[in-house]
């Protein structure tokens, strides 16, 4: 399966040069939106959304049309024809002949990718599953440019469910392509980054550190980075519920951060921050989120004024392999090709669309 078309499904497909172009963009939009008020006339964006979302699925819908464009889609696919039992393959197709852009948010690893396979236009990936979230660290470049004026030399503190939170998986995918970055992750150790976004840190020549509390890192922290426990991805309520408030940031614990510490969280936040902190001029979601449609109006513009077709898989399928993540779209829909990046000696298989490991 091939497409003509040029995605977003993960920002490591793109060279660092052009996501810092996008952001320069982003910078000048903020500056001053309205000069880009007619840039996507004519155009329509679908956003299909499998899966909740307020921010992310608004502010691409705002993005488009402060643009100027106009947008069609779905967030509740039980009022589609999912309902009915419709592939993602025939869905994205028949919504991307509609569209010029199309947007997707799913629960399962690798959906993006699987649409992009076959889709008339391109697609975005708005967060598949536990996996990655391209967007919303686009969003977290921008606000770190603005605010930080700097992706270098930072120490970043990422707290919460760094297992299964999509947003700090392709944040740190990012940051570690950038010069003296280093990562601090607070968490437990259920719910501990993955080995494979650990090992691309060390591959990037950026270092971590892992630690259980809060006060041990935040007084080192240039940029702290909540995550809220997703109870969603959990195989058992008990299971989330064992996670649930281990990590809460108060004014009692923003005593010990610097002055300059920033504030970032993903939304929505449950409890993990206190409403107190909003007060604290060092509380940057609100804006992050704000800076959020920037960052999207500067992607779409670039995705619609490039459009130079990019091949979507580069693996191979190996007779009978198939990957291990009951959470992959892969074991979920039959007819995509199970294809798979090996390590070298092909003992070693990584999967094409959710980047889960196997021993063969
Ligand atoms: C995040 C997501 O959906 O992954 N939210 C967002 O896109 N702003 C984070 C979350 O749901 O916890």
């Amino acid at each position: 399966m091939q497409s003509e078309y040029q995605h977003l499904i993960d920002l490591s497909d793109y060279p660092v040069a052009w996501w810092t172009k996008l952001l320069d963009l982003g910078v000048r939009i903020k500056e001053d939106p309205a000069a880009y008020a007619h840039e996507c006339d004519g155009k329509i964006m679908a956003t299909l959304f499998y899966e909740p979302s307020t921010r992310t699925q608004m502010s691409f819908q705002t993005a488009m049309l402060r643009l100027g464009g106009r947008i069609i889609g779905f967030d509740n696919p039980a009022n589609s024809s999912v309902s009915k039992g419709e592939t993602i393959k025939d869905t994205t197709k028949i919504v991307s002949s509609y569209s010029d852009i199309l947007v997707i948010r799913h629960p399962l690893a690798g959906t993006a990718k699987a649409a992009s396979l076959t889709a008339d236009c391109p697609v975005i990936n708005a967060g598949d599953g536990g996996h990655l979230h391209p967007t919303q660290t686009l969003t977290d470049l921008l606000t770190l440019k603005i605010e930080k004026k700097t992706l270098s030399g930072l120490t970043i503190g990422l707290c919460g469910d760094l297992i299964n939170g999509r947003t700090v998986h392709s944040l740190c995918k990012a940051l570690s392509m950038f010069k003296d970055n280093k990562f601090i992750f607070i968490s437990t150790p259920e719910l501990s980054m993955p080995a494979y976004i650990k090992d691309i840190i060390k591959a990037n020549g950026s270092t971590f550190e892992e630690v259980n509390t809060l006060e041990s890192a935040i007084g080192r922290l240039d940029v702290l980075y909540m995550t809220r426990i997703q109870q969603e991805r959990f195989a058992t309520r008990e299971e989330y519920l064992a996670q649930k408030n281990t990590y809460v940031l108060d004014r009692k614990k923003m005593l010990l951060a610097k002055k300059d510490i920033i504030v970032m969280h993903p939304l929505p936040r449950v409890d993990e921050i206190t409403t107190e902190v909003d007060e604290d001029k060092r509380a940057m979601y609100f804006t992050q989120a704000k800076y959020g449609v920037f960052a999207r109006m500067a992607l779409i513009m670039t995705i619609l004024s490039e459009n130079k077709g990019s091949e979507t898989l580069k693996g191979k399928v190996y007779s009978g392999v198939r990957c291990g993540n009951p959470k992959c779209i892969t074991n979920h829909e039959e007819y995509l090709p199970k294809s798979f990046r090996s390590s070298g000696d092909e003992t070693l298989l990584e999967c094409e669309y959710c980047d889960e490991r196997k021993l063969i």
